[in-house]
């Protein structure tokens, strides 16, 4: 991993197949979520509102669906599943190193533009 991963949490702490809510002094909470055995670090603000992802969302499989207004997004890339919601979440790049959760909140995951 890089120099520039911030380590986020262990991977013990995530309930399996949800999302977990880490906050931080100096910057918005992250969700960091296990789907299938395989970590996703993402913003937990929804982007459409205010109201936080991992309290009050759904997750199902790969799609978090906002509590508030039901808007959804993918976490792996951030896109956009469902309306309200038009701006995509950020999702940053994320490693597990001896059952750590580390990622990179400088270099962001792009969204792939080549389909659909
Ligand atoms: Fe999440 Fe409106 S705040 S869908």
């Amino acid at each position: 991993f890089e120099h520039a991963s911030t380590r986020i949490c262990a991977v013990s702490d995530i309930p399996e197949d949800d999302g977990l809510k880490v906050e931080f002094p100096d910057r918005s909470p992250l969700a960091v979520w296990l789907v299938e055995d395989k970590v996703f670090v993402t913003d937990d603000t929804c982007t459409h509102g205010q109201a936080s992802l991992t309290d009050g969302g759904m997750l199902d499989g790969f799609i978090i669906e906002c509590g508030l207004h039901l808007g959804a997004f993918d976490i792996r890339d951030g896109r956009v599943e469902s309306a309200p919601c038009t701006k995509p979440l950020t999702v940053y790049a994320a490693s597990v190193l001896d059952g750590d959760v580390y990622a990179d909140l400088v270099t962001l995951v792009e969204i792939e533009r080549h389909h659909g």
